[in-house]
């Protein structure tokens, strides 16, 4: 088949890349390498394979002659209100709305990623994807907005989307402002970590190869229109995984705590039942297991010169 991965250079599609190409497929892998982290992250993410540069916001995507597009570009994190909107209302709006302009003109199959964030502080737990969604940080409130524009081209045009909400994804490459990157950092650094919070809220965390798979499995055979949870098997908070990496790594966290930050949402749980049943998708990795490889990822990456 012939892909689009857009995103291509951030965590999760260098992953999804990687294992597309594996597969055999040929594919183009777009990113325009924002400065939202360091974008020397983003060129080792995609050291192994050759990344076209386009911005998504304003420039014109070609997709004749492609299957399927992967859409994984555009700002994520919860931090969002502020100045900082412009980024998401542009990253996320404006240019998912552009790609399905693309993909409805050239027929082509899109898989959106979205995220549980759309749930808000969600009415109930775990969650399942037909309940009311009531996101509570503007970047929520874009990937809720992108999810309602598929179905807006879907009902005019006839595009084929199928959303995925990821659950907190982790792994090797995670984003340096996620939770778990900070951790592994600190450790291996012998920095302290700043923690928002009182620890105690949980995520469905998701190790990154896991959420490859659902996304592969979405393109190959999710209908038109469907929408999943993608979410890592068990729920953990913050203060459990934080043990667990001071397991793994055999070192002690220093602590600071902070205020819980706007945004954050205090749980979230997926109840995957629906891509199990239709995908025959669930999460297969232990957090343990995953915390030790992001671990070890991370703790060679700081030891080298
Ligand atoms: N990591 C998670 O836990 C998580 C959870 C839920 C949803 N998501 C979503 O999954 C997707 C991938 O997340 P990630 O953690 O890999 O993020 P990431 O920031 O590492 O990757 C996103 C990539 O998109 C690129 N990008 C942004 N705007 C672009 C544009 N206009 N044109 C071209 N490229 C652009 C960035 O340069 C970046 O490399 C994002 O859409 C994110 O919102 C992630």
């Amino acid at each position: 088949m012939r892909y689009l991965v857009t995103g291509a250079a951030g965590f999760i599609g260098s992953h999804l890349v990687e294992a597309l190409l594996a597969e055999g497929h040929d594919l183009v892998a777009v990113d325009c390498f924002t400065d939202y982290y360091d974008p020397a992250l983003k060129e080792e993410n995609a050291a192994a394979f050759d990344v076209s540069r386009l911005d998504l916001a304003e420039e014109d995507l070609a997709l004749d002659g492609f299957d399927g597009v992967f859409h994984l570009a555009g700002q994520p994190g919860v931090r969002s209100f502020g100045s900082a909107f412009a980024d998401y209302a542009r990253r996320n709006l404006i240019a998912t709305q552009r790609v399905f302009e693309s993909a409805t003109r050239a027929g082509a199959r899109v898989v959106f990623a979205s995220s549980s964030s759309v749930y808000g502080d969600a009415e109930s737990y775990p969650t399942a994807e037909d309940i009311q969604p009531e996101p509570i940080s503007p970047y929520g409130i874009t990937k809720l907005g992108c999810e309602q524009l598929a179905h807006a081209y879907a009902t005019a045009y006839g595009l084929e989307a199928v959303v995925l909400r990821y659950f907190t994804v982790y792994g090797p490459r995670q984003r340096p402002d996620m939770a778990f990157a900070r951790v592994v950092d600190a450790l291996a650094r012998g920095a302290s970590f700043e923690l928002y919070g009182d620890g105690l809220q949980s995520r469905s965390f998701t190790y990154v190869a896991d959420a490859v798979a659902a996304t592969v499995a979405a393109m190959d055979r999710a209908q038109a229109g469907a929408l999943y949870n993608v979410g890592g098997g068990s729920e953990a908070t913050m203060r459990d995984a934080i043990a667990t990496l001071e397991d793994v790594s055999g070192l002690t966290l220093e602590l600071v705590t902070r205020p819980a930050a706007a945004g954050d949402v205090r749980r979230t749980s997926a109840d995957t039942s629906r891509i199990e049943r239709d995908l025959g998708w669930r999460a297969t990795t232990a957090l343990v297991d995953g915390l030790r490889a992001q671990w070890e990822w991370a703790s060679v990456r700081v030891a080298a010169p």
